[in-house]
């Protein structure tokens, strides 16, 4: 691990007390569902499948050093925030009171994620932004792992794997 990134990472404590345990966090919870209406279900699945194929977009950027279509990439992935989405009032409101809070700061934080990773391309730093890269990939594997038990039931209970250590 280079200084710059070590820098990086103290940066990011500091700017973000909680951002580091994030794991911590999510370890004493059991794995679940996130549960919303039907209506706001699909379009929860429909927005995972756009950020989906952009995630994949990102690694071939990464490789060929197209830093433009990493930016432009990971501020389409910001702005895919379900929240942000056209919703009606009704919508929105039902799906602000479905949301667990944890579920909303694990998406704020991939958010955030996806800002630094275009940051990283925008400053033409190739280690940068592939090691924001994987921090963003993690923050997938963090939420699918806490609320996307029944779709994704490979990951391991957090709280089963205390059990076996
Ligand atoms: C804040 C939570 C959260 C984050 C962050 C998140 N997801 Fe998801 N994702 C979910 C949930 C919940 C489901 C399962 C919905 C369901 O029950 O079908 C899901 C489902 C999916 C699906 C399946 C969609 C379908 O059609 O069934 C894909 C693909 C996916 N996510 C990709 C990603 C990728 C790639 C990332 C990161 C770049 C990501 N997700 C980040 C919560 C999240």
């Amino acid at each position: 691990m280079t200084i710059k990134i070590l820098a990086m990472l103290v940066v990011i404590g500091s700017l973000f007390p909680g951002f580091a345990n994030t794991h911590a966090a999510e370890l004493d919870t059991p794995r679940q569902d996130v549960r919303l209406p039907p209506d706001l279900l699909n379009l929860l699945r429909e927005e995972m499948r756009e950020i989906a194929a952009g995630i994949q977009g990102i690694a071939l950027f990464l490789a060929t050093a197209d830093w433009k279509s990493i930016q432009e990439t990971s501020a389409k992935i910001r702005a895919s925030y379900i929240m942000e989405k056209k919703l009606t009032a009704a919508q929105a409101k039902e799906l602000e009171q479905a949301l667990p809070g944890q579920f909303k700061q694990l998406d704020s934080e991939f958010h955030q994620r996806a800002e630094k990773l275009g940051m990283a391309a925008a400053a033409h730093d190739p280690e940068l932004a592939a090691f924001q890269f994987s921090r963003l990939v993690e923050s997938c594997a963090l939420c699918h792992t806490a609320y996307a038990k029944s779709r994704f039931p490979e990951f391991v209970s957090p709280v089963q794997h205390e059990h076996h250590h």
